[in-house]
């Protein structure tokens, strides 16, 4: 007799939907024939590390170094986890050449574009002295410099976006929400309040286009404290507000894991926002939850390098749960809490 006929199990036991294929373009040297049959003289050299959802390296093309991007599908691998569409990286290039022509938003230049084989050939921002931010950090050297640019970048991206006539993008706010979400779910497993709050707010508040990646793995900053930002297929029509607190979640996330001092956080946290504040509002309670979510999102390690032990993962418990249980409703308070935990 079959007792767990109302279970899903992680490796589901029923038949999934059949996934469209993956193309053998996945392949480095496949990807390299395709570019030379179109005509490149490329050579593809290393795959850059991260490139979680696309295939991302350095190449080099009439003496010159570039990146290439590809992407395939992403087959989801358990069921808490969705089928996201290689035409996420029609929607990243879009953002790239309308940022383009941006005075204020730093991207990189796109030098050649094959849609058919969801493919970008893109300058390679660290031939003008841009490093990873994420790099910095986990080498416990975050510039401080970076925090003004970024909140003013932050900020002006916001406000230009709002001028962008609607296109269609490859996910949804409700989408988005769901897997940013679904660690506040299970902290609070029995009503949920804490995330239908946070839901509504996220896909009512859809006028706008929201860049949800905006994290340190996804900016580069110079020595003059310039800010370069990269990675724009997830994004989608949601709540603009969750641009900021969403990038200093992970300055939190690193000061707790032990990367960056908490007092470096703290002012690193209050020239970010004093920067945005300069062009947009801030709504703060919207702000401490939105940032909280993000905390308890990382806080098992997903997607993130660098948290790994049980004291990280603790830390960014207790912290997510504080702001959500002894209602840390203002910005000041927030900033304290780093210290406190
Ligand atoms: N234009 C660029 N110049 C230099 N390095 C780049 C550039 N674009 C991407 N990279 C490097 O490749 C990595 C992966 O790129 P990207 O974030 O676009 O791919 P992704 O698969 O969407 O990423 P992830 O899923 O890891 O966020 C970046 O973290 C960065 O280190
Ligand atoms: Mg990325």
């Amino acid at each position: 007799m079959n007792k767990n006929i109302f279970l899903q199990s992680v490796k589901p036991t029923h038949t999934l939907p059949k996934f469209p294929e993956k193309t053998s373009l996945g392949m480095q040297e496949n990807l390299e024939k395709e570019l030379q049959k179109r005509g490149l003289s490329i050579a593809i050299k290393n795959k850059l590390k991260g490139g979680v959802f696309s295939q991302v390296y350095d190449a080099i093309i009439d003496g010159k170094s570039v990146v290439v991007k590809h992407t395939e599908n992403v087959v989801p691998f358990d069921p808490t986890e969705f089928f996201i569409s290689k035409k996420a990286h029609l929607v990243d290039t879009k953002i790239l050449k309308l940022l383009k022509k941006s005075k204020h938003i730093k991207v990189p230049h796109v030098f050649y574009y094959y849609p058919d084989i969801t493919t970008t050939i893109m300058e390679d921002v660290r031939n003008s002295g841009f490093q990873l931010l994420n790099n910095f950090i986990v080498e416990k050297n975050l510039p401080l410099s970076s925090a003004k640019s970024i909140g003013k970048s932050l900020a002006l991206l916001a406000k230009e976006s709002r001028l962008w006539k609607p296109f269609a993008t490859n996910e949804s706010a409700n989408q988005s929400i769901y897997e940013r979400g679904l660690e506040l779910r299970l902290a609070y497993p029995n009503d949920q309040k804490q995330y239908l709050f946070l839901e509504k707010e996220f896909v009512q508040h859809n006028d706008y286009w929201v860049w949800p990646d905006g994290h340190p793995k996804n900016m580069f900053v110079n020595s003059r404290g310039d800010v370069t930002f990269i990675d724009f297929g997830r994004s989608h029509w949601g709540d603009q507000r969750y641009m900021l607190p969403n990038f200093l979640a992970h300055i939190v996330i690193y000061s707790l894991a032990g990367y960056i001092k908490p007092q470096q956080a703290q002012e690193y946290l209050q020239d970010c926002i004093n920067a945005y504040k300069q062009i947009e509002p801030i709504g703060e309670f919207i702000f401490c939850q939105y940032l909280a979510m993000e905390v308890l999102h990382r806080a098992n390690g997903k997607w993130i390098q660098g948290v790994e032990t049980i004291e990280q993962k603790l830390n960014l418990h207790r912290f997510a749960l504080h702001i959500f249980d002894s209602n840390i409703v203002s910005i000041p308070q927030l900033i304290r809490t780093i210290s406190i935990v």
